[in-house]
This record gives C-alpha cells, structure tokens and sequence, in this order.
C-alpha cells in the first residue's frame, strides 16, 4: 500500500467535514488524487450497521454492542474503500476511525479501553493513520454549531442516539480525544478548532504539506 491515510476526528459541530472538503479541494488542485469517506462509507453492509448504533429507540444497547457494532462497521469500510484505495496509491481522507471507539466508547462511555483497542485492531487489520487532525472545541461551543446546522435550535429530537447524551458525556469525550494527542505526538496533531474555518484550514494544510514530502 503506497497511498496516505488521513483521519479527522474531533466531536460533532467541530468541523471535520468542513475542513476535509477545503483539504480535498486543496489536494486536487496540486493535482493529487483524493478520496474522501467517512464512516460508514457508504458501504451497504456498513450503512445498516449504522442504522441500528443511530436509532433513538435503541435505549437499551449495552456498551458492549455499542463497541461491537462500530467496530463491525468501520471493518467493512476498510476493507471495502479504505485499504483498496491506498492500494492505488491515494490519498484518504477519512471523517472518524478508530480514535472515535478510543474517545466515545471508552472513555465516554466507560468501556474498557484495551478491549476497544483490541477489536479494533482486528477490525482494521491494524490499519493505522499516518496523521489524525484532531479537531478541539469547546463542548458548548460545539453543540452550538451543531443545532445551528441541524436546525433543531435546542431541541433534543432532531439529534441522533448519541448525540443526545449528557453534557459530561461530551466532556469525557473531549477530554478522551485530548489523551490520545497527548499520547500518540507523532501521529496525532491537535488543531484548536474555535477559529475561523480558514485559519484551522491553513494549520492542516501547512502540515499536511510537509507529511506528503516526507513520505
Ligand atoms: N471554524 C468554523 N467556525 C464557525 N463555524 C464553522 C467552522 N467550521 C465549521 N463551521 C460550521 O459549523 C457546523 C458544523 O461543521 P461541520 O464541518 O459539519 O462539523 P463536523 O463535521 O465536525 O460535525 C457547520 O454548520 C459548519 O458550517
Ligand atoms: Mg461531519
């Protein structure tokens, strides 16, 4: 595999898919190829999975489904558009991967982190990003961005399963994501993410340049 596998993570509302379409279009105008995907990847098999993780109706899922499910997921977005798009040597840019399971289920949801890690080296076949942008907001801050796109303004019914969870849940999270920079400097960049989309787009590109020339 001679491509390069990009991941953004961050919460919701911190503004992953914005800066993957400004990275993307950066990228295909210095005319590298570029796919961009998220989990699930539009994957038949991974879109289903989804389905039963995102339903409000789902209350009673234990956290080892949860870890499961998600893992059940992503394994098919690798092998199907991840891992056969690095074969042909491009560049991916994937919206959540691993570093989200770390981050929502473990220290989110409390479930136990070395398990986590675990199935999901087996699920990706132990596929690791050579760089994760990993976008910092606020947990209010990011919420707010979050209703203002949903357009629900506070209401909690427009929000998915997981979404709808408590504000320490979302704290935990924030704070689990900020471990796993801390913990993994040379693969993870931490990017403050309450600045305009222009300014974190410059910090990523600025990086991103010097990863593609030393690779
Ligand atoms: N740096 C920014 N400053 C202000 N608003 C932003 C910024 N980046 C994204 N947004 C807006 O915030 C909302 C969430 O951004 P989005 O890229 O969809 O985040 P995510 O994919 O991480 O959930 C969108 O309405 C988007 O236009
Ligand atoms: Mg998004």
């Amino acid at each position: 595999m001679n491509g390069i596998f990009i991941t953004f993570e961050g919460p919701d509302g911190a503004g992953k898919t914005t800066q993957i379409q400004l990275l993307t279009q950066a990228l295909r105008e210095e005319g590298r190829e570029c796919v961009a995907t998220r989990e699930p990847g539009g994957t038949f098999i991974s879109d289903q999975i989804r389905a039963i993780l995102l339903n409000p109706e789902h209350k009673e899922m234990a956290s080892h489904t949860e870890v499961l499910l998600y893992a059940a997921s992503r394994a098919q977005h690798v092998h199907e558009v991840i891992i056969p798009a690095l074969a042909e040597g491009k560049i991916v840019l994937c919206d959540r991967y691993i570093d989200a399971s770390i981050a929502y289920q473990a220290y989110g949801l409390g479930a136990d982190l070395q398990h986590v890690e675990l199935i999901n080296r087996y699920a990706s076949d132990g596929l690791q990003p050579h760089r994760t942008y990993m976008l910092d907001i606020p947990v209010e801050a990011g919420m707010e961005r979050l209703h203002r796109r949903s357009g629900v303004s506070g209401k909690p019914a427009g929000l998915d399963r997981i979404e709808q969870r408590e504000r320490d849940y979302h704290s935990r999270v924030r704070a689990g994501f900020q471990r796993i920079a801390e913990q993994a400097p040379d693969r993870v960049l931490l990017v403050r993410a309450d600045r305009s989309a222009e300014e974190v787009a410059e910090e990523i590109m600025s990086d991103c340049k010097r990863l593609l020339h030393y690779t």
